[in-house]
């Protein structure tokens, strides 16, 4: 899929990572979304941060499925250095939880002359800023002091000895994981200028029908939808919600955005769009097409510089 988006403070706020790695780093918490938490996981950030500890924050998770959530939850924790909490805007005072985990990913770092530590980063529209205002609440002095370290970067002190890394919301500059474009157009994370809408609507449906076919039979009174193919399924939508054209054609971008809101939403249940056996053959697939395009670039280039026979 085509998308048109420039990711606007890319590369300030990778700047900012780098800042904050030369000047001290000691856990990286990365928010990611529990209804596409591979996808939502920025590969840009996990090359900017290697070697250093990791919280994985699956925030949104009254949204997502809790099953998948779950499996998320074991798939994270089973790698090293690594911790993973499902989180959501409801759950009561996450700061402890976050401390906490942040504190046993680090167990050298505390005590006023050796503080924890912590940069927080996530993909635009994950939630971030609810979760530090909800921490950050009134014992957090925002500053933004230290020397050589951006603007961009805010400082929040969640305890004496604890220090609290924000960066902007921040995506990569190529996705090369088809899959997770789409994902991540549904979701809410690309700006909606930046997709073809249709396109992400029919893919979303293409997950939907195989794994939550019953949520979108009751939400649509679609009956048994198995006999439709996407399109014919996005159709029947655009009709039932009455949005037709001229004609008694049905306006599929209508139908696509009522669909897209209506995920968003939760209309639709409680929706998780991949397990973490299904983005890792996603991921494997795009790194084959990735190998052979670079090969084949290379061998492009390798010929230009052969001379003429
Ligand atoms: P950001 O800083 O990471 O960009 O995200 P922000 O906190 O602004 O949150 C983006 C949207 O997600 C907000 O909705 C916010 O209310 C919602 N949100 C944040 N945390 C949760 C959560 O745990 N569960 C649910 N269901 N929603 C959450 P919004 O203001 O309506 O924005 P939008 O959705 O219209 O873009």
């Amino acid at each position: 899929m085509a998308i048109h988006w420039f990711p606007g403070h890319m590369n300030s706020t990778r700047n900012a990572i780098n800042d904050r790695m030369k000047a001290g780093l000691d856990v990286v918490i990365e928010l990611l979304d529990a209804r596409l938490p591979g996808s939502s996981e920025n590969p840009l950030l996990a090359k900017l941060t290697q070697g250093k500890p990791s919280l994985k924050l699956l925030n949104k998770q009254d949204l997502a499925d809790a099953e998948r959530t779950a499996m998320w939850l074991d798939h994270y924790n089973a790698r090293p250095d690594t911790r993973a909490i499902g989180l959501d805007a409801s759950v009561a005072a996450p700061a402890k939880a976050l401390i906490k985990a942040c504190r046993e990913l680090a167990p050298l770092r505390g005590g006023m002359a050796k503080p924890v530590r912590v940069l927080i980063c996530g993909i635009p529209n994950v939630g971030k800023s609810t979760l530090i205002n909800t921490i950050a609440g009134k014992r957090a002095a925002k500053t933004g002091d230290e020397p050589g370290i951006t603007k961009l970067e805010q400082k929040i002190v969640l305890d004496n000895d604890f220090y609290l890394y924000d960066t902007p919301g921040m995506l990569w500059p190529r996705i090369t994981v088809e899959e997770s474009g789409y994902n991540l157009a549904a979701s809410g994370a690309i700006g909606r200028n930046a997709f073809d809408e249709a396109e992400v609507a029919l893919e979303l449906l293409h997950t939907l029908r195989r794994h939550y076919a019953a949520n979108i039979e009751e939400r649509y009174k679609l009956g048994d939808i198995s006999a439709l193919n996407d399109e014919e399924m996005l159709t029947a939508i655009g009709r039932k919600r009455g949005a037709m054209l001229s004609g008694g054609r049905v306006n599929l971008q209508k139908a696509a955005e009522v669909l897209v809101y209506e995920f968003r939403q939760s209309v639709l249940g409680r929706i998780s769009l991949e397990t973490p056996e299904e983005f890792a053959g996603w991921k494997a697939a795009a790194a084959l097409l990735e190998s052979g395009r670079k090969d084949k670039k290379k061998g492009k280039a390798a010929a230009d510089e052969s001379p003429a026979e």
